[in-house]
């Protein structure tokens, strides 16, 4: 028979339930971009997605989670910029980064946040600088882990102002939000998807924006070119990526329905609430997220090796 089992059993995937990783806690802004993706794949794909927070380690648990999958097409991860910079950042993984996955595409790019507790006393970049330069060992930074973007974020911010700070680890921002708002700590750098709302309420402070633009969500918000930290820019690009040895026509299936679902109106319309902008349909693909990863390996590498002695 031509038709082979496998190939058949390909075009009728997926026939049960899809997990996504996320390698953050519940609630962080690496989980809120997956269940709106999800959800509109769900509906393209008429299978149930469910979304398993796997945290830990600055997203390298999950990661190395989906790496030892079956690579049937059921267990996928959606992970972020950390991927990349991961793979500098440990001396050892449980994976192999450049050759554990395949790859689905490329998701979205959101803009970081340097933000505060409301009741944080500097009111501006300047002053936080300021601020944090004279009182180092007592300003604490919230991050989810070595390996997160708001880890990479917060190394890039005590580079700039070349004075490391106390870092405080979460499973994920979610968590690390929920201190923030408790005023449990004091600054994190983290994506607008997870601080769009709490700026827009005022239960959290905004110093600056790390895109070389101002935000239209946030236009009274400064750069941090403008605000005094040039060149502190960084924005975190998430990717879709399947065990190596997936099928290709599984992986293909995949591509297209994220595909779709970026251009989804209610996806599109919830990103745009959120200040996260969704990747073009041309690059949810598998070959713009293998060369996204691997130009991004090679671009942080230096950054980190120089910013690595302000964050542990
Ligand atoms: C990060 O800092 O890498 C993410 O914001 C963590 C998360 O999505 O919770």
């Amino acid at each position: 028979l031509a038709f082979t089992s496998s190939a058949w059993a390909q075009s009728s995937y997926p026939e049960r339930t899809v997990t996504v990783v996320v390698p953050f806690a519940a609630g962080g802004p690496t989980d809120t971009v997956t269940r709106l993706v999800a959800e509109s794949m769900s509906k393209d794909l008429g299978q149930q997605i469910v979304v398993e927070n796997v945290g830990g380690a600055g997203g390298t648990l999950g990661a190395g989670r989906v790496a030892s999958a079956d690579p049937d097409g059921y267990t996928l991860l959606l992970h972020h910029i950390g991927m990349a910079t991961s793979a500098t950042l440990y001396r050892k993984l449980a994976y192999d980064t450049l050759n554990a996955f395949d790859y689905v595409g490329l998701v979205t790019e959101v803009p970081m946040t340097i933000v505060a507790r409301k009741d944080f006393e500097p009111t501006d970049l300047k002053g936080l600088v300021e601020y944090a330069r004279a009182n180092a060992d007592k300003v604490t930074v919230a991050n989810a882990g070595i390996g997160a973007a708001s880890h990479l974020c917060g190394m890039l911010f005590m580079s700039a102002i070349q004075t490391p700070l106390v870092t405080v680890p979460y499973k994920g921002t979610g968590p690390a939000m929920t201190d923030l708002l408790g005023s449990q700590v004091d600054i994190m750098c983290d994506q607008t998807t997870n601080t769009t709302k709490q700026i827009k309420g005022g239960t959290i402070k905004a110093y600056a924006v790390t895109t070389p633009q101002r935000l239209d969500v946030f236009p009274d918000l400064p750069t941090t070119d403008e605000a005094g930290l040039p060149g502190m820019q960084v924005s975190i690009w998430h990717g879709l990526y399947a065990p190596k040895g997936t099928p290709p026509e599984v992986v293909e299936k995949l591509s297209q329905s994220l595909q779709k679902a970026l251009a989804d109106p209610n996806v599109v319309a919830r990103f745009a609430e959120l200040g996260t902008v969704p990747s073009p349909a041309s690059d949810a693909t598998p070959a713009a997220l293998k060369a996204k990863l691997e130009g991004e390996i090679t671009r942080w590498k230096p950054i980190i090796e120089a910013a690595g002695q302000y964050a542990d």
